[in-house]
């Protein structure tokens, strides 16, 4: 009887010893897990669109007036001018330099908006009212024939 409770106890001793163990491993997971060695690195440079993000526009058939615009991929692509030469078009990130919300073309009055907290940027995309504190990231146009490709 005295050795079946000996036994008993050293059961409840070696629970108690592995689950210490699996809760002391977990620990050491999530710190893992959370070190800065470890944090994500970005999809690309600051300032730079995802090779995904890029596309392409057919100038035969879009973009034909001015202050037309598309948003696309996290893009906002505008006509400002007749011909088609890349300095015709302004293509920035959609994504507000203040906290990352998207940011909206307000055509009728050639500037942009951040509803989420209110900045508000100009028809070049440079800041004019915070709490952002830069500009909207201008992006690259190219045009090859009547393909414009924003990058
Ligand atoms: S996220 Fe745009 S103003 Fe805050």
């Amino acid at each position: 009887m005295f050795g079946k409770k000996t036994d008993k106890m050293k059961r409840t001793q070696f629970l108690h010893t592995v689950t210490g163990g699996i809760a002391a491993a977990c620990v050491s997971c999530l710190a893992a897990a959370c070190s800065s060695s470890e944090a994500p690195t970005p999809a690309s440079p600051p300032g730079q669109v995802p090779i995904s993000n890029a596309f392409t526009v057919n100038l035969n058939s879009e973009l034909r007036g001015i202050n037309e615009f598309i948003s696309k991929n996290g893009i906002i692509l505008i006509r400002l001018a007749t011909g088609d030469v890349p300095s015709s078009f302004l293509a920035v990130s959609s994504v507000c330099p203040h906290a990352g919300a998207t940011v909206d073309y307000l055509s009728t009055k050639s500037s942009f908006v951040c509803l989420a907290h209110g900045s508000t940027f100009s028809s070049d995309g440079s800041l004019l009212t915070g709490p952002a504190a830069q500009g909207l990231t201008k992006l690259v146009v190219q045009i090859v024939g009547t393909t414009l490709t924003v990058k």
